[in-house]
């Protein structure tokens, strides 16, 4: 099967549609349940992710997965004059970021908007070496294939650019493991339940990272992906992480 065709299969898989309408059927409180998971902590992360991405004023991002669109919002306000495009394949989790916007914009927000596009991951719309960085968050533990997602995010990306993917890692085998697959396993699907009317979706959740990398198999898919000075960044006691890498200059 040649490049283009494998991608469109991918884009065209099972997996991809559950996880499309999973997302849809939760976008109403997608954020509120971050927040809520999170205790706060996730628009934290997002920022730091932004900050690993290395961009400078008047530069051109791509957030892929961008959901309601948490960590464009970060980037516009983190960078002057920073131009965002905001990626996604669900509809639903778009239009709830595009009326977020609006809402602080109306409430005097002066950061230039982001331009949002319908678009999967294993096939961007865009042309090769556009973007001075790309972002993800809480994307590629949802993909049957994220070394693909990889590769075409790094065809987009301008040589010594940044990739930047922060997402869910299981928790390391220590004590605290116990208490996370608790909170995982039992308290957010109850959470899901009571707030989004979801508890399946957030049954979904604990399932993915379970069966996710540790962030060091995260440096071995980015380094597979040709990316170079891979490193990660651990979050919360081990259970999320930020793993960043760069394009080399010369290919
Ligand atoms: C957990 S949400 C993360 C959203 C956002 N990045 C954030 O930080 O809140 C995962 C997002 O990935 C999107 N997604 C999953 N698979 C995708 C694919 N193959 N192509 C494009 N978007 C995808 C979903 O629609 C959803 O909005």
């Amino acid at each position: 099967m040649d490049a283009c065709a494998n991608k469109i299969e991918l884009a065209r898989s099972f997996r991809g549609r559950s996880v499309r309408r999973m997302f849809a059927q939760i976008s109403p409180r997608y954020d509120l349940m971050n927040r809520l998971m999170s205790a706060g902590q996730d628009l934290r992360w997002r920022r730091l992710t932004v900050q690993a991405a290395g961009l400078r004023p008047g530069d051109l991002l791509l957030d892929v997965a961008a959901g309601t669109g948490d960590v464009a919002r970060v980037a516009r306000t983190l960078i002057p004059d920073l131009r965002v495009v905001a990626a996604d394949f669900s509809l639903e989790m778009m239009r709830v970021g595009r009326n977020k916007a609006r809402a602080g914009r109306r409430g005097g927000q002066r950061a230039r908007p982001e331009d949002w596009a319908g678009a999967d991951t294993y096939i961007l719309p865009f042309p090769s070496e556009r973007f001075d960085a790309v972002t993800s968050a809480f994307l590629l533990r949802n993909l049957d294939d994220p070394l693909a997602a990889l590769r075409e995010q790094v065809r987009v990306l301008k040589p010594a650019g940044r990739l930047v993917a922060l997402d869910a890692t299981p928790p390391p085998a220590n004590r605290v493991r116990p208490l996370v697959n608790f909170y995982l396993g039992r308290f957010c699907p109850l959470l899901g339940g009571l707030v989004a009317g979801q508890p399946e979706a957030y049954r979904y959740l604990p399932n993915s990272i379970a069966n996710f990398r540790r962030p060091e198999g995260l440096v071995t898919l980015f380094r597979e992906a040709s990316l170079q000075q891979v490193h990660y960044r651990p979050l919360m006691l081990g259970t999320a992480a930020i793993v960043v890498g760069t394009r080399p200059a010369e290919q």
